[in-house]
């Protein structure tokens, strides 16, 4: 069967796609809905066009694998610009999705309609690219600029009342769209509605031509997140031609634009993580057939930071969670923090009260153990206490049903040690969360060496459901992301003694494009947790010991690595940090001496690949890109470097081993020294990408 069907219901042509699973626009698509239109157009029978989809969503895009080769006509603008010269009425029919390509497809038609349930939006910049086929010219011009921009710059999609608001479609249809769609278009033709053609609409763009300063004002609010990235830059830029140049030339200078950062590096890195997420979502040998469970109830022991972030994903995502304290004033405690949270994105816009109250309805907030009983997944987040999380696993045996999953929010202690306190090892997991729960996307989820393959699949499914990037990882000490982020705390801490201060090794990460440096989130998070953890283990840092001994615990103390005003949460350097580190060198009978830029950077980077390599040898994490999608989304490393991994194989393996052995020598860390698996990929010329291609070619 063709990916694009004609058929005619009297006057009404409809155009249909189907190419599962979303319709995507492959090259096949762009020629069949070429051919249809066309074959529509010479029809004289045909009075107006419907444009459907079957299956779940209309076209939900680009087929993005397209984008690494050569572009193949007819390009997608061509084939827009051929519907919107048909001088008869084109109706896009939009359930599901509507996103990048196929928004722009629907706005080259003349009407839009919707089903109550769909989405339009504009994801581009989130691979780092800009809308390429009319998106940033035909946008503003249906629903204005102080519409588009944002949505154009967010790349989030709106639901089809926000779009109906918007203008941006025209009705909102019940019961079956297409049919709905066909009716509409009858309509249409019996009361001659004038075609609609978004590139001659220039009403909504009068305001903002008269006065073009309020283009840069908002442009600059909406710029102030996009740091070090061109694609939002270039979007912006593409967005004020359509209020100053002719649509034609303004298109092809967008066409040009899109090919400039889809040739880049940025969006290159950026369309690497958007696989690596999906490549994480596949399990290594889990047999075919095994099926997530059913969760209809959810329970989490612990209302503290992270329990009471964990108890919102679960009310988000409209499933009811029971959150269990030790008694009534931490329970207090914990459910005004999520009330207060909630609150504050009603007041923000971002939830409407009405939801926050459905929300808050769902957490059932307890301090007995006898309701977790009813839970189909139980996630603990007690404090870091082994006996304590025993004890309660021992409780959850006891109590929990026959078939539930077991969880514990546990940063470093061994799941199998604590899967070995239950008599059903196999329904215990990680489900390490990332402060705040409620907002960080990246959820590690910790394999034991009994944890069944249900268990982890439905760990796995739920975390989806719940709005995470879950990614499985096995049991040692900090799994992925913290064993990584230990190895770039040691030498960062190394460089304070040898002469670099805390805002000179935070000042290099930042302009690499994290958010913020070592020394700084440490402070946000508190120095004391990791101190306690550090005595627990017999481990000494000796800067951060001595800040802790001194009560600088970070924020919550208004010092730590820095000082911080009251009311504010920026750090600013502050000498008696710099004497006690300058006292502690001198101590060690260090000669402090400037470290540079580049220095910096290796020195926190590489380590951390290096660790990688250790992790891949060890089998804790399956593949590289897995551990990239980790950093990406649970650590803040910058999106368009692609992950540590990524940028390692940019630099070349060759690089990365050279200079971690002269690291190694110069800090005498055996750790440092080239992971076995970085020196025999560098020795083959090879790169961790490589590890992936080969497992994908069954080698
Ligand atoms: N804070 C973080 O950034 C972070 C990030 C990831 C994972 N974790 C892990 O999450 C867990 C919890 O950390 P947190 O920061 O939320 O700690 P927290 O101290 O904020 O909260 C722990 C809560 O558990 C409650 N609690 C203790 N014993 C209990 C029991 N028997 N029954 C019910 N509740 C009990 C305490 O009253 C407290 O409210 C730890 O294992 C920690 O390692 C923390």
């Amino acid at each position: 069967m063709s990916v694009v069907e004609l058929c005619r219901e009297d006057e009404i042509a409809v155009v249909l796609v189907d190419n599962p699973p979303v319709n995507a626009l492959k090259h096949e698509v762009r020629v069949g809905l070429t051919d249809a239109f066309s074959q529509a157009r010479d029809d004289s029978a045909v009075a107006a066009i419907v444009l459907a989809c079957a299956g779940r969503t209309f076209i939900a895009g680009a087929d993005i694998t397209e984008f690494d080769k050569l572009p193949k006509a007819p390009h997608l603008s061509e084939v827009i610009a051929l519907m919107e010269s048909i001088g008869k009425p084109i109706v896009a029919a939009i359930h599901g999705t509507a996103l990048g390509g196929g928004f722009e497809i629907a706005l080259g038609c003349h009407f839009r309609v919707a089903a109550p349930g769909a989405r339009v939006g504009l994801p581009e910049i989130k691979l780092g690219l800009l809308p390429g086929a009319g998106g940033t010219q035909r946008l503003p011009r249906l629903i204005g600029v102080e519409k588009a921009l944002p949505m154009i710059l967010s790349g989030d999609p709106i639901p089809a009342k926000e779009a109906l608001q918007y203008g941006a479609v025209d009705a909102i249809l019940e019961g079956e769209l297409a049919p709905a769609a066909v009716d509409f278009a009858r309509r249409i033709v019996k009361e001659k509605w004038p075609l609609r053609r978004v590139r001659d609409m220039d009403e909504k763009l009068e305001a903002m031509r008269r006065n073009p300063g309020k283009f840069d004002e908002l442009a600059a609010t909406l710029s102030k997140r996009t740091r070090g990235l061109h694609a939002p830059a270039a979007a912006i830029e593409a967005v004020r031609w359509s209020l100053d140049v002719p649509f034609d030339d303004a298109e092809k200078r967008v066409r040009s634009a899109f090919q400039e950062l889809r040739q880049g590096d940025q969006s290159k890195a950026q369309r690497y993580v958007f696989f690596a997420e999906r490549e994480a979502a596949k399990i290594a040998d889990v047999p075919p057939g095994v099926r997530p469970r059913e969760i209809a109830r959810a329970a989490v022991i612990g209302a503290g930071t992270m329990g009471g972030g964990i108890a919102m994903c679960f009310a988000n995502a409209g499933i009811p969670v029971t959150l269990v304290e030790t008694g009534q004033e931490a329970l207090h405690r914990g459910l005004d923090i999520i009330a207060r949270n909630y609150r504050n994105t009603v007041k923000r816009g971002g939830l409407a009260g009405d939801e926050m109250e459905r929300r808050l309805a769902r957490i059932q907030g307890v301090t007995d153990f006898a309701p977790v009983g009813e839970a189909d997944i139980v996630i603990e987040a007690v404090f870091e206490e082994m006996d304590l999380k025993r004890r309660i696993f021992g409780d959850l045996d006891r109590i929990a049903k026959p078939d539930a999953v077991l969880a514990s929010n546990t940063s470093y202690l061994d799941i199998d040690e604590i899967g070995a306190s239950t008599q059903r090892p196999q329904a215990v997991v990680g489900m390490h969360f990332f402060s705040p729960a409620n907002v960080m996307r990246l959820l590690e989820v910790v394999r034991g060496e009994k944890t069944a393959p249900e268990t982890l699949a439905t760990a796995m499914a739920v975390g989806r459901r719940i709005g995470k990037v879950p990614v499985v990882v096995g049991v040692c000490h900090g799994f992925v992301g913290n064993r990584m982020l230990r190895a770039r705390g040691i030498e960062a801490e190394r460089m304070l003694l040898e002469g670099a201060l805390p805002q000179d090794v935070d000042g290099a990460i930042v302009e690499f494009g994290f958010p913020m440096g070592p020394f700084a989130m440490g402070d946000l998070a508190g120095l004391d947790v990791s101190w306690r953890m550090r005595k627990a283990q017999g481990l000494t840092a000796e800067i951060a010991d001595r800040l802790c001994e001194a009560g600088r615990f970070g924020q919550k103390t208004s010092k730590g690595f820095y000082r911080y005003e009251a009311g504010s949460r920026t750090p600013r350097p502050d000498p008696e940090v710099e004497a006690l580190i300058a006292e502690a060198s001198a101590r060690h009978g260090i000669a402090r001496r400037e470290i540079d830029k580049q220095e910096i950077l290796e020195r926190l980077i590489f380590p951390m690949i290096n660790e990688g390599a250790r992790i891949l040898e060890e089998g804790i994490a399956a593949r590289p890109s897995d551990i990239d999608v980790i950093w990406v989304y649970g650590y803040g490393w910058p999106v368009w470097r692609g992950g540590p991994m990524y940028y390692a194989d940019r630099l070349g393996l060759a690089t990365i081993r050279e200079k971690l052995a002269e690291i190694a020598a110069r800090s005498k860390d055996e750790r440092l020294e080239p992971a076995a698996l970085v020196t025999r990929l560098a020795a083959e010329g090879r790169g961790f990408g490589s590890l992936a291609e080969a497992a994908r070619a069954g080698r």
